[in-house]
């Protein structure tokens, strides 16, 4: 199943239980908002989860693109991307937990065809503040699901402070032969969907005050689903990367890491280019300079004369076409060429600062802030440098 296919199968499953799908929203959080990025579906809908009425009413879908710069790190593995998209359902107010988790086993098992005997679920098993989610626990023993309670991994907050909640999470078997340990204990289980019993908000000074109404708020990780759906085992062998896959590797050896890395931020930056941000030194324009800066440090360390500028238009325009973002491919070209000259400009200057005496031997954290906040020379760049002839 195509992830495209998945998508509408979500949204029309949700379409006939009442639901009205709504338009997702840019990766650019309306303004005034403190975050740079989207990082989930929730996030366009916080005023509604707080009880404002929602146009649409009380049951939503949609599908959300987000970006993730807390996973960059985790770039690389087989789940995490830094942009993926969150296919999201709502009720604002209307049906409770159990209802919402027994649509999303339902769309699983009978809606997509995953073995029943293949899905783990974790649950709240509640803290000082608040109790076990029980409801949760009950709706999953009632369906013969093996259920993991932990406490922080089963709590959902968007940020310290604003609506949150406990939740359950819906995992799927990605290993091969029948499914082992628990979540927690084998990265095999593969989390593929979080409900969110949003119904708390947490203030400043840390205590929990009831939302003014009940709501619950899921999403499941397209790229994740479909990868397993597709019989894979990485996102990168899906069919949203089909078009990197069969374009790249003549152009650039790369190892399987770099690769991820590559495709993964390459990709990410197409969209946030995209959605209208400019590589800058500050804000979301720093997030995108530093995910190409990422990619060209990988490109010209083993080659120096690798460029941007072979990258095919096919993945590109493969990538706008999915996001159905309509900007022109032979701009977002021009910015990455011009992105580009400006990290070679970088990475001269970085030879010549790296030549003095004071940097011969080990570098401290004291060095790395000095390279990093007067020459303007990230860390990850000095260690290539470094490790270069
Ligand atoms: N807001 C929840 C999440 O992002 C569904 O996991």
């Amino acid at each position: 199943m195509k992830s495209e296919d998945l998508t509408r199968r979500f949204v029309e499953y949700f379409e006939d239980r009442g639901h009205r799908r709504i338009t997702g929203s840019t990766l650019l959080p309306p303004p005034g908002d403190p975050v740079l990025f989207t990082t989930s579906g929730m996030h366009p809908l916080t005023p509604y989860l707080e009880g404002r009425p929602h146009p649409l009413g009380r049951r939503l879908v949609n599908a959300q693109r987000c970006l993730r710069t807390t996973d960059l790190d985790e770039v690389g593995d087989s789940t995490h991307l830094t942009v993926f998209e969150m296919l999201g359902t709502w009720s604002l107010g209307d049906y409770e937990g159990p209802v919402s988790l027994d649509w999303g086993y339902g769309l699983l098992t009978e809606g997509l065809g995953i073995d029943p005997g293949r899905l783990h679920a974790t649950v709240f098993g509640g803290d000082g503040q608040t109790g076990p989610d029980t409801p949760s626990l009950e709706f999953w023993r009632s369906r013969g699901v093996p259920v993991e309670l932990t406490v922080e991994d089963n709590w959902w907050s968007n940020g310290p402070t604003g609506p949150c909640g406990p939740d359950s999470e819906i995992f799927l078997w990605s290993g091969e032969g029948p499914p082992r340990s628990t979540p927690t204990g084998d990265q095999r289980w593969v989390e593929v969907w979080n409900h969110v019993m949003m119904r708390h908000r947490r203030l400043d000074d840390g205590t929990l005050r009831p939302l003014p109404q009940r709501n619950v708020d899921t999403g499941l990780g397209l790229e994740r689903l479909a990868t397993l759906l597709q019989g894979e085992t990485s996102v990168y062998d899906s069919d949203v990367f089909e078009p990197w896959r069969r374009q790249l590797p003549a152009l650039w050896t790369l190892d399987e890491r770099d690769r991820r890395l590559v495709y993964d931020h390459l990709r990410s930056a197409v969209v946030v280019l995209g959605d209208g941000v400019r590589p800058g030194n500050t804000g979301r324009g720093y997030v995108l300079r530093r995910l190409l800066r990422r990619v060209l440090t990988v490109l010209v360390r083993d080659e120096p004369s690798r460029t941007l500028g072979d990258l095919p238009g096919e993945p590109v325009e493969h990538t706008l076409d999915h996001f159905r973002q309509d900007m022109d491919p032979g701009e977002v070209r021009r910015l990455l060429l011009d992105e580009e000259r400006r990290f070679l400009r970088l990475l001269e200057r970085g030879r010549r600062v790296l030549a003095r005496p004071r940097f011969h031997g080990p570098l401290d954290e004291e060095d790395f802030h000095y390279l990093h906040d007067t020459h303007g020379l990230p860390r990850d760049l000095v260690e290539s440098l470094r490790s270069t002839p």
